[in-house]
Order: structure tokens, then C-alpha cells, then sequence
């Protein structure tokens, strides 16, 4: 009866706090961010779990670089023993990811560090994973099938970016599968991730460009995704739709690689760090809130052109945004306000579809080898994906998803209005 009156006394001021609304934000514990960081990660490890061994999963160039290096180095003066585990690939393929658990499972380190781009900190995830629970891997895809926490990990990114080292995902390429799969639960959330700079100079251009274009719609799908209006409807879901903590964190990211992006491409400036912080604030947006309609669209995309997530996500985004508009428009606005273009819908779509010309993407999926007849099939694949149809602003059903591919197959975004 005390919690109860407790509770009515609790509701009668829930006015003052309607213009939060409900909102959800889930992080690593330690976020740091800033030249040099990276002198941070022994002492950081150490903090976390105490002596012993320590496995860096990287991939055989950052092992033999500058950025394995150095990791190598701070964990070592900290008095931590280090073994190195080059074993992530482009794209992650599953047996990369279970070769690396067995070799893992002999190793026993008692923490991870996750060194790299998207496809390494992911297979330090999947380790991580690998470490405490039994396999397969495949029994933990899909959201929240992963029991319990996982082995202590500490992120470093190299690429600006997936936001990998803050969100609660790791993506694989199951050959048994005919799209890419996500284990997605939040004891992947590494416990900290360490952002430095300087580790991400020198990624080839394409890489800046695809993993760029890749974090600017991380931050508008995050932005734009379907709030959800109560916690029953919230329920246990991993992506819970935009809510105001991760609305800032997006708002600052669209800002930061809007203004950083093509910097970044051409090496110039500050564009580089602005980049990793933009990847950073828009994986802690998505990382909660989820992405949507152009991240459900790659997959069959990517699994019949061969293309990286970036190219698809990136040539998909402003078309998805067009056709959000009826649902979305003055969050749409708003975005074009974060990206410097005014408070204009039409001009925020119009600017990410430049972005990504400016920046090498192909104009349609015609050019990367799509047939038109393969949309239908296509569609019908995209919209099964329901963890990222359903966080969508505007309901997306099979006609719909045709005919957003068929324009972005003619790379007229015209022919949605
Ligand atoms: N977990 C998530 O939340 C999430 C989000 C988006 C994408 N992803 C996944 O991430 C992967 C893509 O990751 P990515 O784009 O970061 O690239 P990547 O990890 O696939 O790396 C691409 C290449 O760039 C090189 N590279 C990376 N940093 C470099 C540097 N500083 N200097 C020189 N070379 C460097 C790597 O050695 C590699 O050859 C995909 O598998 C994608 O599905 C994961
Ligand atoms: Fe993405």
C-alpha cells in the first residue's frame, strides 16, 4: 500500500518531466577520448582486471604497425603480459571468429583488448563472448540471447568509424547464412573504450570513406528512429528507438562529421580526430537507440554485390530519409540543422547524398552490379528484419521497400516524392 500511494504521488508529477520523456542510454563504464589516449590502455586493463595476461585481437597490418605498437607497449609498462591475436578479416567471416576462440581458450588471458577497425573490435567481442560461453557462436545470434557478462574488454578504434568500441553489437559473415547476422546483447558493450586520434591516421581512403558514411547514418537513423511510448513497449529490447539522452549524443555527432568528414578523407586537419569523435557520439546514439530502414536495406545489398556496409548503407541513406519525411519531417529538419544546412528537410537529404557523391560513393545501386529484377527478392529479405523495419519512423512494407530500392537503383531520389 506504501509503494502504491508512493507510486500515485510519484505519477501526479510526471508533467514536470514529460519534455524528457522516457529515454535509455547504455555505455561502456570508461569512455576516453583525446591525443595520446592510448598511453591510458595498460593502466586501464589493469584497473579492470588485475595481473596477468592480456590478448590483443587485431588484424595482421595494425599488428605489424605503429597502433599495435604502442597498445603493445602501455600494456607492457604496466606490467601486464601480452600475446597478439591477428586473426580479424574484412567483414568478419565465422571461422576467423572460432579459430580465434580456440586460440583464445588456450591463451586464458584475463582481459581483451579489442585493437582496430569495426572487424577486429567485433571479433574481440565475439571472443569475449567465446571465453565465458559455450559455443557455437550461432546460438547467441538475434538480440539478448547472450546469458550473462562476457570477459573483460577494453576497446581501442583505429577507424573513424563504426562505433564498435560502445555499442552492444558485433556483425558476422555466417557462410551458412545468406545475409551478414548481429549477436547483439548488451554484456558485448566493451568496459571501456580508449579513442585515440592518432591510431587513426593513415586508414586507406575508401575505409575513411565507407566507415564515415556508415557513422552519419548510425547518427540520423538513431536520431530518427521510432520513439517507443512506454516500457511495456520497450520491453527488453536492445534497440529502443531515439530518446533524448541519445538524441544529444546524435545531434553532436551529425555536427561533428559534417563539419569533419571530408577533411578526414583528405588527411587534412583536424578532420581525423573529428571523425573518431563523431563515430564515437553516434555508436553511443545508436547503440541504444538502434538504426533502421537503410541498415535493414544493405544486407541483402551486401550479400549480392560483395560491396563493405558502408557503400550500402551510405548510397541507401538519403533515399530512406526521403521516404521518412511524411513521418519524420521535422526531425529531418533538425538534422539539417546539425548538418549546416538550415532547418529544411529536403536540404538535409540533398546534403547527405552530396556527402556521399563528394566522397566516392557510387550514384545507384545499378552501378555496384544490382539487376532490377533482383528487387523484389531483395525487398522481401529487407523487411524480415524486424529488430531494424520495426525501429523505422515510417512503416516500411514490401511495395515500400521495392520502390526505395527501385529509385536508389536509378539513383533518382525524385522518384519517391
Ligand atoms: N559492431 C558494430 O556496432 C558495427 C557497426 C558498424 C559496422 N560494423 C562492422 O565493422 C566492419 C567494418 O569495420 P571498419 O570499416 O572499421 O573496417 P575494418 O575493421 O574492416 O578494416 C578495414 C581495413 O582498414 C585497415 N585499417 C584500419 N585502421 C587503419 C589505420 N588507422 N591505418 C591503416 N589501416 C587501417 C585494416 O587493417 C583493414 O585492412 C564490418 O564488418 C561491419 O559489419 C560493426
Ligand atoms: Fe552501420
Amino acid at each position: 500500500v506504501i509503494i502504491t500511494t508512493a507510486l500515485v504521488k510519484l505519477r501526479s508529477r510526471r508533467r514536470l518531466m514529460s519534455s524528457f520523456g522516457l529515454s535509455t542510454l547504455r555505455a561502456p563504464g570508461t569512455i576516453r577520448f583525446g591525443e595520446g589516449s592510448v598511453v591510458t590502455v595498460g593502466p586501464t586493463v589493469r584497473a579492470l582486471a588485475g595481473d596477468g595476461k592480456v590478448l590483443v585481437c587485431t588484424d595482421p597490418y595494425l599488428a605489424g604497425a605503429a597502433q599495435g605498437a604502442a597498445v603493445e607497449s602501455s600494456l607492457r609498462e604496466a606490467g601486464l603480459e601480452v600475446e597478439i591475436l591477428a586473426g580479424a578479416e574484412p567483414e568478419l567471416p565465422l571461422p576467423a571468429v572460432e579459430r580465434a576462440i580456440a586460440t583464445a581458450r588456450e591463451v586464458d588471458p584475463v582481459a581483451l583488448v579489442g585493437l582496430g577497425g569495426g572487424s577486429c573490435i567485433d571479433l574481440a567481442k565475439l571472443v569475449a563472448l567465446g571465453l565465458v560461453h559455450e559455443g557455437p557462436i550461432d546460438r547467441y545470434y538475434g538480440e539478448n540471447a547472450v546469458p550473462g557478462p562476457c570477459a573483460p574488454l577494453v576497446a581501442v578504434p583505429t577507424t573513424g568509424g563504426t562505433g564498435s568500441e560502445v555499442t552492444p553489437v558485433a556483425v558476422v559473415t555466417d557462410p551458412a547464412q545468406s545475409l551478414k547476422v548481429g549477436v547483439s546483447s548488451p554484456w558485448l558493450i566493451p568496459r571501456a573504450a580508449i579513442c585515440d586520434p592518432e591510431l587513426s591516421l593513415g586508414a586507406p581512403r575508401k575505409v575513411t570513406a565507407y566507415a564515415g558514411i556508415d557513422a552519419l547514418a548510425h547518427a540520423i537513423e538513431a536520431y530518427t528512429a521510432l520513439p517507443r511510448p512506454s516500457w511495456d513497449d520497450i520491453g527488453q529490447r536492445v534497440a529502443v528507438g531515439s530518446g533524448a539522452l541519445t538524441d544529444a549524443f546524435a545531434l553532436r555527432a551529425i555536427g561533428e562529421i559534417s563539419t569533419s568528414f571530408l577533411d578526414a578523407l583528405e588527411d587534412r586537419g583536424s578532420g581525423r580526430a573529428g571523425m573518431l569523435a563523431g563515430s564515437l557520439l553516434a555508436g553511443l546514439a545508436f547503440g541504444t537507440a538502434g538504426v533502421a530502414a537503410a541498415h535493414a536495406l544493405q544486407y541483402p545489398v551486401g550479400a549480392r554485390t560483395k560491396t563493405p556496409h558502408g557503400l550500402g548503407v551510405g548510397l541507401l541513406l538519403p533515399f530512406v530519409m526521403r521516404f521518412n519525411k511524411p513521418a519524420a519531417g521535422e526531425r529531418l529538419a533538425q538534422t539539417g540543422e546539425a548538418l549546416g544546412v538550415g532547418s529544411d528537410a529536403d536540404a538535409a537529404v540533398a546534403r547527405v547524398r552530396e556527402l556521399g557523391l563528394e566522397a566516392g560513393l557510387p550514384p545507384s545501386l545499378r552501378e555496384i552490379g544490382v539487376n532490377l529484377e533482383d528487387l523484389p527478392p531483395m525487398a522481401a529479405e529487407a523487411i524480415k528484419i524486424a529488430r531494424l523495419i520495426d525501429n523505422n519512423p515510417r512503416p516500411v512494407g514490401l511495395a515500400d521497400a521495392e520502390s526505395l530500392l527501385e529509385a536508389c537503383w536509378y539513383g533518382d531520389l525524385e522518384l519517391l516524392t
